[in-house]
């Protein structure tokens, strides 16, 4: 169990049950989330300080959201950490983040591994230094096993190089004889992405004020229904998690179609 996340918040696990019994029954809970931590750099500022203390926030805020996620029952929780498009920030910025995530592999991967989470990374990692590399190797190998949450970190992550690299691949496999232009489907180009296995997201949350995608799953967001605030994400909490499922669970969600009572 999340013994911080409890005792932080001092609900028992039967209180807990409870509480999920209850969402559960007011709606569907959405089995995928995505989430765009936008905001670290202006919450900082805001407060007289560097960027690079919001991020260091941002990443306190997202060990209790996976948590809260986690016990809520969500089956994927997808958290865009750093974009194909970041490296354009200053070089100590972009050093001070590759070294929080590798510290974030360092203290939380125990943890998250006796929550029964398994971590996966998607995006370019060949990009990332070796150590990182290795750490992330390594953090996917030791969850690799577990059945609870799937915590998708993008890391060196865009949504168009993604799109791209899924049809190089598919490209070599019809230039090698393996299939032909026409084997090409959805389905097929859906495996061939960083979340082949995974299904779309059925919620988008952005914090920041900002609107926008930035570059993050474009092909999977789809249908997903968006959830935007401006709250900073190092000020997103559990209980705005929440009030963005409850608000997902009003939606009249279509696909393109017709709902039976129309
Ligand atoms: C966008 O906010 C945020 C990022 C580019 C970095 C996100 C990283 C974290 C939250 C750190 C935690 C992640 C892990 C995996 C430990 P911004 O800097 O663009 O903010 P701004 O729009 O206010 O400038």
């Amino acid at each position: 169990m999340w013994k911080k996340w409890f005792s932080k918040k001092n609900v028992s696990v039967s209180q807990n049950s409870q509480a999920n019994q209850a969402l559960a029954d007011a709606g569907p809970v959405p089995r995928h989330i995505a989430v765009i931590m936008d905001g670290n750099g202006r919450w900082a500022r805001q407060k007289g300080c560097p960027r690079t203390f919001g991020h260091r926030a941002g990443a306190e805020t997202l060990r209790e959201i996976v948590k809260a996620a986690s016990e809520i029952g969500v089956e994927v929780l997808s958290a865009y950490a750093f974009s194909t498009e970041n490296w354009k920030r200053p070089a100590e910025e972009v050093s001070f983040l590759m070294r929080l995530f590798s510290d974030y592999l360092d203290n939380e991967i125990n943890e998250l591994d006796e929550n029964n989470v398994k971590i996966r990374f998607i995006g370019n990692i060949g990009g990332l230094s070796l150590v990182l590399q290795n750490k992330i190797a390594k953090a996917q190998q030791q969850t690799a096993g577990n059945t609870g949450m799937v915590l998708n970190l993008a890391v060196n992550y865009g949504g168009r190089a993604e799109i791209t690299q899924a049809v190089c691949q598919l490209a070599e496999k019809v230039q090698a004889g393996q299939m032909r232009p026409d084997e090409i489907t959805e389905e097929l180009i859906g495996n061939h992405l960083y979340t082949s296995g995974l299904p779309d997201p059925d919620l988008l949350i952005r914090p920041s004020g900002d609107c926008r995608i930035s570059n993050f799953l474009l092909w999977q967001l789809a249908y997903t229904e968006f959830w935007l605030t401006d709250i900073q994400w190092p000020d997103f909490t559990p209980a705005h998690l929440l009030e963005a499922i409850q608000d997902f669970q009003r939606r009249d969600r279509r696909f393109g179609g017709l709902n039976k009572s129309k």
